[in-house]
């Protein structure tokens, strides 16, 4: 059974005071619960879920692929797992769209969050270009072959679907579409890794999820949890979406 996953990014938003969110989320028994805050309040957010016993995980939204070096204002995959950190965000279209990151960068990024011990959150999506030009599935496959290195695994990898589209904006794919495009994944992740991680790996819907569009998201086909931006900041909303897991 694939446990589920509701996971929080909250991008470039958050001061210390944004912390005391923590403690109006529920307490989990069904799912994990993971928050990824900007990179000031990792160390922070962890030591504050330890006060909280701990069930929130919390994990960094990017990484270098290099373990130390002369890259101003990047931070290692280890360093992310020295503040507490036990997943990574990587390849976000925000990080794509904004930095340029490739399918390459995704995959290198992806090493060193395994070399660290983090678990990669691996984004993919297409934009809104591409979905109407029915090209969805087309630019998955192409991202996931570039963007999961050799020996990804369901233990070291969780995949986030992300239509560009759908973020941010209120907008969402319909329920067959979800499903179609996580059923494609699964499929492909059995066609480049094996059957075991297809049946194991756990895979995020992201993009304009909310308390009221989240039971129905979560009732579809190979939806394993969600990857939540706006909704994640305040813990009435994602507390509601944690509950609807
Ligand atoms: O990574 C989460 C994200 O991109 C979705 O953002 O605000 O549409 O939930 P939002």
């Amino acid at each position: 059974m694939r446990r589920k996953l509701a996971a929080g990014n909250w991008k470039m938003n958050g001061l210390d005071a944004a912390l005391s969110e923590l403690e109006g989320l529920p307490a989990a028994e069904n799912c994990d619960i993971l928050l990824c805050p900007p990179a000031t309040l990792l160390a922070p957010m962890v030591t504050k879920s330890v006060a909280l016993g701990g069930a929130i995980k919390v994990g960094g939204q990017d990484c270098h692929a290099n373990a130390t070096g002369a890259h101003t204002g990047d931070i290692a995959a280890e360093m992310l797992a020295d503040a507490g950190a036990g997943y990574v965000i990587l390849g976000h279209s925000e990080r794509r769209a904004d930095h340029g990151e490739t399918d390459a960068d995704v995959a290198a990024k992806s090493l060193a969050a395994r070399r660290a011990g983090l678990i990669a959150v691996v984004c993919i999506g297409e934009t809104e270009v591409q979905y109407k030009a029915g090209e969805t599935l087309d630019v998955i496959r192409t991202q996931m072959h570039g963007s999961l290195p050799p020996g990804s695994s369901l233990a070291n990898t969780v995949i986030a679907y992300e239509p560009v589209w759908a973020i941010g904006t209120g907008l969402v794919p319909t329920t067959e579409e979800i499903a179609q495009v996580h059923g494609f994944i699964r499929d492909e992740l059995a066609t480049q890794f094996g059957q075991g991680m297809a049946n194991g790996t756990r895979i995020l819907y992201g993009g304009s999820v909310k308390p009221g569009n989240a039971a129905e998201i979560f009732a579809t086909a190979d939806v394993d949890g969600a990857l939540v931006g706006g909704a994640s900041l305040k813990a009435a909303d994602f507390g509601a979406i944690i509950t609807a897991l």
